[in-house]
């Protein structure tokens, strides 16, 4: 990601505040330096999407990367921001992207994507969760109106470390120190095999489209999601939905 592309995606982040937080150029313009993984997606010239990570041990203050950087885990990779335009949503380029940084962890040797969601992004809750995450600390509460589920996905055959629920974050290490005891422990102690994972259940309840606030069976929301009906509502909405952004 370029210096130059930063305005953009401060743009873009602006028009989701609720669901990832308010940015400004300075507050990205640390993200850049501080980050391990920045990138955006293209079509042609435009950025439709991008992504922030960090590694452990980055001095990055946000509560929630403290939070998992309090924990005994050390090789994460923590995904501060995840934001696709709205008229590129729901084409899996948020799927795409998390592809993307999973091969970049692996190859790095990372073992853990941990991220955080707000209770009541209910849509992001259920994506993450599509995409391999689960809930390893639920409702946890910054304060009576911010309360988030702590996520986690597993690379390889990793077994799930033991997570400490009350992390304290004002007494929480913005840099934990590495026990060396622990390390040892690290090293000499051989990984367990898990046993293969049974296959997830066919998720076949109904579904509602946003959009055209219908509903359907499973089997028919694949189909009505490429069907004329939905992408005519899908860009009714995204344009009414831009020329609201254009007038903030
Ligand atoms: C959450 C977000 C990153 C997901 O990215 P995306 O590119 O839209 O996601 P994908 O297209 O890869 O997957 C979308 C899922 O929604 C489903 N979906 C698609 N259209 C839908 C509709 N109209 N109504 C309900 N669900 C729909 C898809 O079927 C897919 O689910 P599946 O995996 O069960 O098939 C993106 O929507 C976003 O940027 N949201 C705003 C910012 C935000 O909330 N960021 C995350 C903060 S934690």
């Amino acid at each position: 990601m370029g210096a130059e592309d930063l305005t953009t995606c401060v743009k873009l982040n602006n028009k989701f505040v609720d669901a990832v937080g308010r940015a400004s150029p300075k507050k990205f313009e640390y993200f850049l330096k501080a980050c391990s993984h920045a990138y955006v997606v293209r079509d042609q010239e435009r950025i439709v999407a991008f992504m922030f990570a960090f590694g452990a041990d980055s001095d990055y203050k946000s509560p929630n990367y403290r939070w998992h950087n309090a924990q005994s885990y050390r090789n994460f990779v923590y995904v501060d921001r995840i934001v696709v335009a709205k008229d590129y949503q729901d084409m899996k380029v948020g799927t795409q992207m998390y592809k993307f940084l999973d091969g970049l962890c692996k190859k790095a040797k990372a073992d853990f994507v941990v991220c955080e969601v707000n209770t009541t992004n209910k849509d992001s809750m259920r994506f993450h969760q599509r995409q391999g995450f689960e809930i390893i600390s639920g409702n946890y509460a910054h304060s009576d109106d911010y309360k988030v589920n702590f996520l986690m996905k597993r690379l390889g055959n990793v077994e799930k470390p033991k997570i400490n629920r009350k992390v304290d974050l004002n007494k929480a290490p913005e840099k934990p120190e590495k026990s060396e005891k622990n390390e040892e422990k690290k090293e000499s102690k051989p990984r367990k095999e898990r046993p293969p994972k049974e296959p997830k259940p066919v998720d076949d309840k109904p579904k509602m489209c946003r959009e055209c606030k219908k509903e359907f069976s499973a089997a028919e929301f694949k189909d009505h999601l490429k069907s004329e009906e939905h992408l005519k509502m899908k860009a009714i909405k995204a344009k009414l939905y831009e020329e609201a952004g254009a007038t903030q």
